[in-house]
């Protein structure tokens, strides 16, 4: 027997603990080229609330099931050569606290690295969307200027990260003056900008006096609107994620793209799994900054399968200081 976190009520607007409902799951026995995990750590990401509400490209979740995710665990029994009691693996195995699965569907973690749980976050799929848009896409150069939103998360922050590496100046752009402190002093952000602060448009206009290279978005909405009008000729935008949209049951009104135009800027839209194939080549470069410590991660940790949905929740009201998880 394991525990596990199922949809109760699809969400409505911002999700509520009270649309998760924690129950007792079954474990089957381990059969041939199958392996027992216990999970140690649940990643929870923004491209969940599409999947809660049926809007997600590649999920989809009725009420009463698990709720899908990936997560880092541990062998716990094996059928396989291939594996051992105790080796660390990533996982789709959604939110519960053990699982078995086909030894085929698991990924194991290199631990000389960094801790296992960055497999969820500078190591895996965020620091793959960041290291695709910034080195594949948008081909950032020394000396650009380039701009990141939603800029503490996984995602951005490994972005940031990434371009700095790549001799460019970064900036950044964050949900508060805390938010904006931890970008420039924890992941050395050249400068962190508060987009709730009433004078941002004007900030971000002194910021880059002339314009924006690259600007990375992980947010849309009005964020997307301010980076727009400040584009440099020839500028590259990445289309990431559009997080200021996910808790709205109606698209709002869709930003004014003419100064794209007026900047003959190139729009790109990014989906990570695309990029896959080149994972290898992500690891081998990202993992090396990382395991020399020029590239750092933050984790914003909660604890116990049944805090899961708070976490979640947190998540999606703007207030994690990084890669959300859940240990157990
Ligand atoms: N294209 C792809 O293949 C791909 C792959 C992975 C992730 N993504 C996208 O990348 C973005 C960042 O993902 P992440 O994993 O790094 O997560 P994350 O940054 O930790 O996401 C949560 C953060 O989003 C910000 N946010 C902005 N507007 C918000 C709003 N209206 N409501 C709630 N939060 C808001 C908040 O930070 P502030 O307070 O600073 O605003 C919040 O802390 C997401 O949009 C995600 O969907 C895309």
């Amino acid at each position: 027997m394991s525990r596990a976190i199922t949809l109760a009520r699809i969400p409505e607007g911002v999700p509520q603990p009270g649309d998760f409902a924690l129950v007792d799951a079954t474990l089957p026995p381990v059969a041939n080229d199958q392996l027992a995990c216990v999970t140690r750590f649940i990643s929870l990401d923004p491209y969940l609330r599409g999947v809660l509400s049926g809007r997600h490209l590649g999920h989809t979740l009725s009420i009463g099931e698990i709720v899908p995710g990936s997560c880092v665990a541990q062998v716990s029994a094996s059928s396989s050569t291939e594996f051992a009691e105790g080796d660390w693996v990533v996982a789709e195995s959604g939110w519960r606290e053990a699982f078995v699965v086909p030894t085929n569907s698991v990924r194991k973690i290199a631990l000389d690295l960094a801790p296992p749980s960055t497999a969820l976050g500078v190591l895996g799929m965020p620091g793959l969307t960041a290291w695709a848009g910034i080195t594949q896409l948008a081909n950032v150069r020394a000396g650009e200027t380039v701009l990141i939103s939603a800029a503490l998360g996984p995602v951005g922050s490994s972005a940031g990260q990434i371009a700095k590496l790549l001799g460019a100046r970064v900036i950044g752009i964050a949900g508060g003056p805390e938010k904006c402190r931890k970008v420039e002093q924890h992941f050395g952000f050249d400068l962190c900008l508060d987009y709730k602060a009433s004078d941002f448009a004007e900030h971000l206009a002194s910021a880059c006096p002339n314009g924006v290279d690259v600007y990375f978005d992980n947010v849309g909405g009005y964020v997307l609107e301010c980076a727009l009008s400040k584009l440099a000729l020839k500028a590259r935008v990445v289309l990431c994620g559009l997080i200021d949209q996910y808790n709205q049951s109606q698209r709002p009104p869709g930003p004014n793209l003419g100064p794209v135009i007026g900047a003959r800027a190139t729009l790109m839209g990014l989906v990570v799994y695309d990029f896959y194939p080149q994972f290898p080549e992500f690891l081998a470069q990202v993992g090396a900054w990382v395991k020399a410590r020029k590239l750092t991660w933050l984790e914003d940790i909660a604890y116990g399968i049944e805090a899961t949905p708070g976490a979640f929740c947190k998540l999606m009201s703007g207030n994690n200081f990084g890669k959300m998880l859940v240990a157990l």
